[in-house]
């Protein structure tokens, strides 16, 4: 921000997912390969199994699947369901929607709750059509992705819980990690996260859990399956193996992660994240601008750009000039956000690049904020000294 030139930054990933990687991860991924069937791994495996645990806030197991977060969210999808079943699900952007094309894929017949972008499910719509019809199962998000909305789990949590026929599966991917989601509290029934989150590694691992009460639902699930049936790993992993080839690479990286925020803790990190998200919040205050979720997860924020203003313009020109990867929106959002994700291995230069960037960038496309770029700069130095 200080007199640096602009190409001079090194290049820097502000996405909601994939996010920037701790330099000890790119030094754990360029390590020799070692075989899954090894004492050295199998100790790793434990550890980071258990550790899984922690970040998901329960006492049930945790478990890794080789694939990107879809498959985790699949994986929720046919070990607990079967087809001609009803579920209800909250369409709150593009990730629902693609939940429930997933969901209709299989046979389940899908009840949407659709939300206008931007909003958060209300708890109470839900409590009334749980009144009106037997659902076995509701989809949502914690985060929808494509719009930065949080919605409330804790209190779909404990109206759910009174339904002993009901489950609760939430897509957790850009959320796990990144606020709080305490699973076994909340009365989570099924629980998603993704490696290319909060958890701050490549893309290609994804997490799930089952609460006892999806649990029981695993021996009448009938939807067919053969790589995603958790039985198959629940026997491996009780043996401290994985069904299939272990993803060694990650889980190594991983356990390094988890390890790290086992010793700084689980809250110091949501912490990290938030202040993260409330610079952001200072800085498009500054510039006159708006989030376009309602409810705003800490874990990006979508930013309404000026109208004459291309978003996905905007978005090539920070990466271009100042060599920093922001998202566009998606669908119905394209060209009228920008995505800055808060998760991952951000230090204060980069918030510092961010400031000065989309400062930038917006000026040069026509957008000339009342406050001048040396006294919002300042601002901005002052807040992070401060908070
Ligand atoms: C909320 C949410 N759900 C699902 C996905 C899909 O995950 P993946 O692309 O890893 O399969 C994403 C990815 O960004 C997401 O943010």
């Amino acid at each position: 921000m200080q007199g640096k030139a602009d190409h001079n930054y090194d290049y820097t990933l502000m996405a909601p997912g994939p996010v920037n990687l701790h330099p000890k991860v790119r030094e754990i991924l360029s390590e020799p390969m070692i075989h899954h069937r090894t004492p050295e791994f199998d100790k790793i495996l434990a550890q980071a199994l258990k550790r899984l645990k922690f970040v998901f806030q329960t006492a049930e197991p945790v478990y890794m699947i080789s694939s990107t977060g879809s498959g985790g969210m699949e994986s929720l999808l046919v070990n607990t369901l079967s087809p001609g079943d009803t579920i209800l699900a909250v369409n709150s952007g593009k990730f629902g929607e693609r939940w429930i094309e997933m969901a209709k894929t299989f046979g389940v017949h899908v009840d949407e709750l659709k939300i206008t972008w931007g909003d958060a499910v209300s708890a109470d719509v839900i409590s009334e059509k749980l009144k009106t019809k037997a659902y076995h199962a509701i989809l949502t998000q914690a985060c929808e992705t494509s719009t930065g909305v949080l919605h409330p789990i804790q209190k779909i949590g404990e109206i759910v819980k009174a339904y002993p026929g009901t489950l609760l599966l939430v897509d957790a991917i850009t959320a796990l990690g990144a606020v709080p989601l305490p699973m076994d509290e909340w009365h989570i029934d099924g629980l998603v996260g993704g490696s290319q989150k909060a958890f701050m590694l490549p893309t290609g691992m994804s997490f799930v859990s089952f609460s006892k009460k999806a649990q029981a639902t695993f021996a009448n699930s009938k939807i067919p399956k053969f790589y995603l049936d958790i039985k198959k790993e629940i026997a491996a992993n009780s043996k401290g193996e994985t069904f299939f080839s272990s993803n060694v690479t990650l889980t190594k990286a991983l356990n390094f992660v988890l390890a790290e925020v086992e010793k700084q803790g689980l809250d110091s990190l949501f912490k990290s994240i938030q202040r993260r998200a409330d610079f952001t919040a200072e800085m498009i205050q500054l510039l006159e601008l708006k989030s376009y979720a309602k409810v705003k997860s800490a874990s990006l924020t979508a930013v309404v750009v000026p109208e004459f203003i291309d978003g996905q313009k905007l978005r090539e020109l920070i990466e271009s000039e100042f060599n920093l990867t922001l998202m566009g929106g998606q669908d119905q959002a394209k060209g009228k956000i920008v995505r800055i994700g808060h998760m991952g291995y951000i230090l204060d230069e980069h918030l510092h690049q961010l400031a000065t960037a989309l400062y930038r960038s917006l000026e040069k496309m026509g957008y000339k904020p009342a406050t001048a770029f040396e006294a919002y700069t300042q601002r901005l130095i002052d807040w992070l000294k401060t908070h």
